[in-house]
This record gives structure tokens, sequence and C-alpha cells, in this order.
């Protein structure tokens, strides 16, 4: 796919993205399958997926995950000025109760923390079994409350805006099979 003008650089290629995903899958199953051996079998792990940024991620996620999995969708959103933290808001619940289930909440990006934060409180507090959490990216220089990650696809210390692979701008770019940096004017 050509490079679009509005693009600075590459961040991480799709090669790159394939081989850390593979991994990430991979770390995954072993974690979940030893969970269930201590357990005796049980029900089939629930990737909680947050729309819209995570749908090709997680469709690659778990294609790399050599278990019983269900998944399922939650949608929030922000509404607050652009640098002011807006209140959060659930738009779209998930379809099933997570009460007992071991849930395994995936995200694209962690910047501030808040949004994940917020649906890690709120899956919570339905009582799921076990909760851990899978990011593709940790954009750590903005992050203001600290959250759990269980799984880091990439840690990145630099503060860019990242498109790609899921991560929009104004709603475009997400079907770019890379994450790029955008250029800031
Ligand atoms: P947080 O609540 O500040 O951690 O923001 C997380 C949400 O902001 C993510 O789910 C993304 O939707 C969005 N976001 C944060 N940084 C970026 C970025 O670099 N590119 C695209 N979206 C981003
Ligand atoms: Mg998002």
């Amino acid at each position: 796919m050509r490079v679009d003008e509005k693009l600075k650089r590459i961040v991480i290629g799709e090669r790159e993205l394939k081989r850390r995903i593979k991994e990430l899958g991979a770390e995954i199953t072993r974690d979940y399958s030893a969970l269930a051996l201590a357990r005796g079998g049980e029900r089939p792990l629930l990737a909680i997926g947050l729309l819209r940024g995570v749908v090709i991620f997680l469709a690659d996620l778990v294609r790399e995950i050599d278990l019983p999995l269900e998944f399922d969708f939650i949608t929030v959103s922000s509404y607050g000025q652009a640098d002011s933290p807006g209140e959060l808001v659930l738009l779209k619940d998930l379809v099933d109760p997570v009460e007992d289930r071991d849930v395994l909440l995936v995200e694209d990006i962690v910047d501030t923390g808040r949004t994940l934060k917020f649906i890690q409180e709120t899956i919570l507090a339905r009582k799921p079994r076990s909760l851990r959490t899978c990011c593709l990216i940790d954009k750590t220089p903005r992050r203001e409350v600290e959250v759990q990650l269980d799984y880091i696809g990439f840690r990145l210390e630099e503060n860019e805006f990242l498109v790609g692979y899921g991560l929009d701008y104004a709603g475009l770019y997400r079907n770019l099979p890379y994450i790029a940096a955008l250029k800031t004017r």
C-alpha cells in the first residue's frame, strides 16, 4: 500500500506486526493452557475487544491463540475537549455476561490509560473469574492513570499520533496494513 503524504513514517511494519502477534498468541496460549489445566478444563476463554480500533488486531491475535475461545465487543466514547479528559460513556455493551468467565480484554492502544481503566472497572464489577489485558501498543508519555497490562505488543516512548492497523484519525487510515505516525502539520 502506498504511503500517504500525511504520514510521517512507518513506525511498525507489516512483518513486525505479524511476528510480534504470533509471539503474543503463543504466550497467551501457554498461560491460559496452564490455567485451564490447573482448574480442570472449564469454559472457553472470552476475548473482549474495544471497538472500533481493535478489530484488525483482535482478528489477527485470536487466530494465533490455540485454545477454545469466544469473543465479544464493547464500545465507549469520551465526550470532552481534545485535551481535557471527557466523561466515558458505554455506547455498546457486551452481548454475553462475563460472570465467572476468564476474560482477556484486548485493546489497540493505551495512551492516558483512562479508557482502559474504565473498561477494566466495568468488567471487574461484573465478577469475572479472571481478567487480563492485552494491548498492541503501550504509548507511555501521556499516561495519567496506572493501568494493569498483562500482554503488551509494543511499548512506545515517543508521543506521536499513530494510525493504521485499526487506528484512525477522524475515522480514516484504519485499513493501512502497518502502523504509521501522522504528520502534525
Ligand atoms: P486513553 O484513554 O487516553 O488511553 O486513550 C485510548 C484511546 O484513544 C484509544 O482506544 C484510541 O482510540 C485513542 N488513541 C490514543 N492514542 C492514539 C493514537 O496515537 N492514534 C489513534 N488513536 C489513539
Ligand atoms: Mg480505541
